[in-house]
């Protein structure tokens, strides 16, 4: 399947500021240079913020890890848990069309989504509550056919179930996710012969199911007023001041262009003496343009697309031989201009520059 970024988008996002907290907390989870795994989290977050992934909130995620918007778009469309369009503002129904649910029933649940919702998956229902897919299997084969709704697994479904879950979603309800046919997890429909202990009646329902119960909320979005936070590893008042890029968590997609330009503009102005203090900078030497014989093709260089050559050239570096003699804080200098950070050692752009060089 496509997957596109949607042809609407709002003009910008911001993390609650609850959420921008739990964000800050899992950037801190990793290594200094390591941020980029964090990813996932954080646009899952952004994901449960908004209801879908917007490109406003994938491009400030990307900002908050230094990473080019190119990476987290490649990670945002990769995985089809990110949902790229809006989503219904109830609930994204997600039926298992796989092998065990396809013979036990899927096709009924889509009939029953198309009635509902919407003739096609990933368009709103006309009153704005729902929208559906239809999605590989969702592990819960033994409970086929299922869906996923929110946050939870719907399982044992036939069409009538499904339809009275849409309409006590739509009427606010929060209905008990789990097995819907009376079975309390897995079991053979003939009954437990094993681990019966919940027939005492001490557990209502299993663990999931339970868990959900408890809360009471299946699909409602996150907005990071969830108690607790669930970041044990933030120390105490450490998260504002070790967050990397928490100014960049509302920057709106206007701004973009202007992200080029900031570029440009950094990399000619002399770093700042903080900057310079915190990573150990140093610029190397640049040139304004390239000499006579002109310019390297530093695409030859693995790790460097034409993107990357663009802004290496925008940054004054032209020659194989400019790389080559690159020093760590030189190293140190460019990577954080790139927003790559890691790269350049982790690829040794200088060794092969030096063999490039050596080469031509
Ligand atoms: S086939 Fe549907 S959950 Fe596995």
């Amino acid at each position: 399947m496509l997957r596109r970024l949607h042809h609407e988008q709002p003009s910008s996002f911001a993390f609650t500021p609850a959420n921008l907290a739990w964000a800050e907390g899992q950037i801190q989870k990793y290594p200094e240079g390591r941020q980029a795994s964090a990813i996932i989290p954080l646009l899952w977050r952004a994901q449960e913020q908004e209801g879908w992934l917007t490109r406003p909130a994938i491009e400030t995620v990307a900002d908050m890890l230094g990473m080019a918007y190119i990476r987290a778009l490649e990670v945002a469309s990769f995985y089809f848990m990110f949902q790229l369009q809006p989503t219904g503002s109830v609930a994204h129904i997600q039926i298992c069309g796989t092998l065990s649910c396809m013979i036990c029933g899927a096709e009924d649940l889509i009939g029953v989504c198309k009635e509902k919702i919407n003739e096609a998956p990933y368009t709103l229902s006309a009153d704005g509550k729902f929208t559906w897919e239809e999605v590989e299997c969702l592990g819960a084969c033994t409970n086929a056919p299922m869906a996923q709704i929110g946050k939870d697994y719907y399982e044992d479904l036939t069409a009538d179930g499904l339809r009275k879950l849409l309409d006590d979603l739509a009427a606010g309800k929060v209905p008990t996710p789990g097995p819907q046919n009376g079975r309390y997890a897995a079991e053979p429909l003939s009954g437990l012969t094993s681990l019966t202990d919940h027939e005492s009646g001490k557990h209502q329902y299993n663990a999931s199911a339970q868990l959900a119960v408890d809360i009471g909320d299946t699909v409602k979005r996150i907005d990071g007023t969830e108690v607790p936070l669930l970041t044990p590893w933030i120390k105490s008042g450490a998260t504002a001041a070790k967050a990397p890029a928490k100014k960049a968590a509302a920057k709106p997609a206007a701004a973009k262009p202007a992200a080029k330009k900031a570029l440009v503009e950094k990399a000619a102005a002399p770093a700042k003496a903080a900057e310079v203090a915190a990573v150990d900078e140093k610029q190397p030497e640049v040139l304004t343009a390239p000499r006579a014989s002109g310019k390297d093709d530093l695409k030859k260089i693995s790790g460097v697309g034409p993107k990357l050559e663009a802004l290496l050239n925008e940054l004054g570096f032209y020659h194989y031989d400019q790389i080559a003699k690159w020093t760590a804080q030189e190293v140190a200098w460019v990577d954080a201009r790139l927003k790559f950070k890691g790269r350049i050692e982790r690829d040794d752009w200088m060794a092969q520059a030096a063999k490039l060089a050596s080469e031509s």
